[in-house]
């Protein structure tokens, strides 16, 4: 417990999905990993509110905002009054593109509010995965796993996160496609094609199987046989209907920059993309930038 005065903080991870995105919903296994890059969130005594200027985000916690009503759920499940502090949230990581800006902060301000009231790792948990379904309705947990433990694992519903060491990291390339997204929309609308459409199901089995051999490209440091898994998951992504124009569109031009692979990471619809291009990143940002798009360069496993 620390001094109810004093201000705390607490941080969460932003993340990257290597492979496996969707089909992890199935209970399926996926690729992921908690990027440096993340949210820094501070706690003091106020009265709820909750600022973050880079994402331009201003709300109250308890209104009817889907951040405010989060935080609020988070708070109770901590054992406190989210309307007696105010959080202050640096943001690394840009909202709703797919790389888990929402379970970074919920780990962020769970970890700040911890910090008050002594609860451990385990109650950090509940509580942002607590909020992450006031954003995404039924997440995996995948992204609350990667903002809490940061580094590269492997995640399935069943185990959780489990660590994978790896040797050497893997510089990867994100690019932005500048679309915003509602994940839950994309895991629902996965839903209903495999509902309507049967043999769908074959692609999410067929996912979590490319989820499985990049695993062991990485153990063994293969990183042409990632950069075609990449490739491979991108196609079967696709086939569900949660790439887009945009994402298509950066996966093409970082492939003819030279990349190994590129997919869409995360829920898709747009967001971002990731290529694996060792030696050629400089040339896959470029050609994103010749695009009009942002993209930025981050080690995985460091
Ligand atoms: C979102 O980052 C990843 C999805 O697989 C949804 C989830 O696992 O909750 C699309």
């Amino acid at each position: 417990m620390t001094d109810t005065a004093a201000t705390t903080t607490g941080f969460g991870h932003g993340k990257v999905i290597l492979l496996g995105e969707h089909s992890v919903v199935y209970g399926q296994p996926a690729l992921a990993a908690g990027m440096q890059a993340g949210v820094r969130a501070h706690a003091s005594p106020g009265a709820g509110s909750v600022r973050a200027p880079a994402w331009e985000l201003d709300v109250e916690v308890g209104d009817d905002s889907p951040v405010g009503t989060a935080i609020d759920r988070l708070c109770q499940q901590l054992g406190v009054s989210g309307r007696t502090l105010d959080f202050w949230l640096e943001t690394e990581v840009p909202s709703r593109a797919g790389l888990g800006s929402s379970a970074a902060m919920a780990v962020a301000i769970a970890r700040a509010v911890a910090a008050r009231t002594g609860a451990g790792e385990d109650d950090v948990l509940v509580a942002a995965a607590l909020a992450e379904t006031v954003f995404h309705k039924t997440p995996s947990g995948i992204d609350t796993a990667a903002a809490s433990r940061g580094g590269v694992g492997r995640f399935d519903r069943a185990a959780g996160w489990q660590a994978i060491p790896v040797k050497r990291p893997i510089e990867l390339c994100v690019g932005l496609s500048g679309q915003v997204r509602q994940t839950s929309d994309l895991v629902g609308s996965v839903a209903v094609l495999c509902e309507r459409v049967p043999v769908a199901r074959r692609l999410i089995d067929a996912l979590g199987d490319v989820a499985r051999a990049g695993m062991e490209a990485l153990a063994s440091g293969d990183q042409v046989a990632l950069g075609h898994e990449f490739n491979l998951a991108h196609g079967l992504l696709s086939g569900l209907g949660v790439s887009s124009p945009e994402l298509d569109a950066l996966v093409r031009a970082a492939r003819g920059a030279g990349a190994l692979g590129a997919k869409l990471t995360g829920a898709g619809g747009g967001g971002a993309v990731i290529a694996l291009a060792p030696d050629r990143a400089e040339d896959v940002l470029k050609s994103w930038r010749s695009m009009g798009r942002y993209g930025f360069l981050t080690l995985v496993g460091k």
